[in-house]
């Protein structure tokens, strides 16, 4: 989890009274109300906050759809190289997402979406992590507002209340990782005392939680519409739901930018977990940032050919060149699964010699268990990448 944080007004002590000043309001003299948020049970991270209203005040609910995830199965088992850099601009934040793969651990979306979210968005069943390829904007939340920008990833927690509102629409572009496990920072780059380790790739200042608070004292009444895997509900709540005072803890919304992430680079390849960012139940997030690439005189200087027999492995392209990879644009995505080799194409082992930068940058997660790729992602492969290793 990001560092401890504070924000707005809480009392010297938790679960006491946190009166609310007659002047304030006009609901008069009264408590702010306290809401605690916990992630598994009440055994890990969890952040205290007080509302003006009660957050559990409701006048409806209406089912209003089913999202399942569905898989192209059955698919042969072949690599994958997923066009989506130019896939036609649709929907909003939250319903632009083309869900791309997906298994019991995490659905992987790539949304470029059409129009500004109008309606306020929770997701209850899932933590979600917004990579910004492009585009930049203000997370409205009920912890307050986050700025992102390109290249960020922006980690919210599931029950968050949230609104993307972007500044230019037509520049935003994602990767979303819906994940039905909590996203964390990794144990092992911890000291025992909590703290991020010297040496590791990130710090504590890395990782920017809400800039301020959006206090709305609005009785009226407001939709919020809640997924929870494939249902969707649109819940009208008896009053703005961004009615919080303060708040503090370890659950909040963040960004940590990709390239804030010091890369390490040794004499010869240093394969992950090195590139390791978060992890999750039933996999791991990496960052390949620009780097200098590996300094031994006759180092190959790309990856080699592997077997990750037991992880399927995903790659987003975002920036630069890709110096083992023919083909991938920015806006690629693509599935090595698990099972069948992978690894430079033709050529790049010879054209990278040469070089001792890489301004490359891409994301990676790699799962435990076997993704479903989806009949929208099969729309926009390239059936000829499994045969793009024969002409060298
Ligand atoms: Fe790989």
């Amino acid at each position: 989890m990001p560092p401890y944080m504070k924000l707005g007004s809480v009392p010297p002590k938790r679960h006491i009274k946190h009166p609310r000043p007659k002047a304030e309001s006009h609901l008069g003299e009264g408590i702010y109300y306290e809401h605690v948020v916990t992630t598994e049970g009440f055994n890990r991270a969890y952040s205290i906050m007080y509302h003006l209203r009660p957050p559990t005040r409701v006048s409806k609910m209406d089912h209003v759809g089913q999202v399942p995830l569905q898989a192209a199965d059955p698919v042969e088992l072949r690599h994958h190289h997923i066009v989506t850099g130019g896939m036609p601009r649709k929907g909003d934040s939250v319903t632009g997402r083309v869900p791309m793969m997906f298994n019991e651990d995490l659905a992987a979306y790539r949304c470029r979406p059409a129009e500004a979210q109008q309606t306020i968005f929770r997701n209850g069943a899932a933590d979600e992590v917004v990579y910004i390829h492009e585009g930049g904007g203000v997370l409205e939340t009920h912890f307050g507002k986050v700025r992102y920008k390109p290249m960020d990833y922006v980690v919210i927690p599931r029950t968050t209340n949230y609104r993307f509102v972007p500044d230019d629409v037509s520049k935003e572009d994602y990767l979303v990782i819906e994940s039905f496990g909590s996203v964390r920072l990794p144990d092992r780059y911890h000291n025992p005392d909590g703290q991020l380790m010297l040496g590791m790739p990130y710090y504590e200042r890395d990782f920017h939680g809400p800039s301020e608070l959006i206090m709305i004292d609005d009785p009226s009444e407001t939709d919020v519409v809640i997924k929870d895997h494939d249902r969707l509900t649109r819940v009208t709540m008896c009053n703005h739901p961004f009615d919080v005072v303060g708040w503090d803890g370890f659950v909040y919304p963040y960004t940590f930018n990709a390239m804030d992430f010091e890369p390490l680079t040794g004499t010869v390849h240093l394969p992950p977990p090195v590139q390791q960012t978060f992890e999750a139940r039933g996999y791991v997030i990496c960052t390949f940032a620009p780097r200098y690439l590996d300094h031994h005189p006759e180092a190959v200087k790309v990856p080699y050919v592997h077997s990750n027999v037991e992880a399927d492995e995903v790659l987003f392209y975002s920036r630069g060149n890709f110096a083992s990879r023919r083909g991938v644009t920015h806006g690629s995505m693509t599935l090595h699964p698990g099972g069948i080799p992978h690894g430079p194409h033709p050529g790049t082992i010879m054209a990278s010699m040469d070089h001792e930068r890489t301004e490359e940058l891409a994301v990676m997660f790699d799962t435990d268990r076997k993704l479903h790729i989806t009949p929208e992602a099969l729309g926009m492969d390239d059936p000829q990448y499994p045969f793009s290793w024969l002409d060298g």
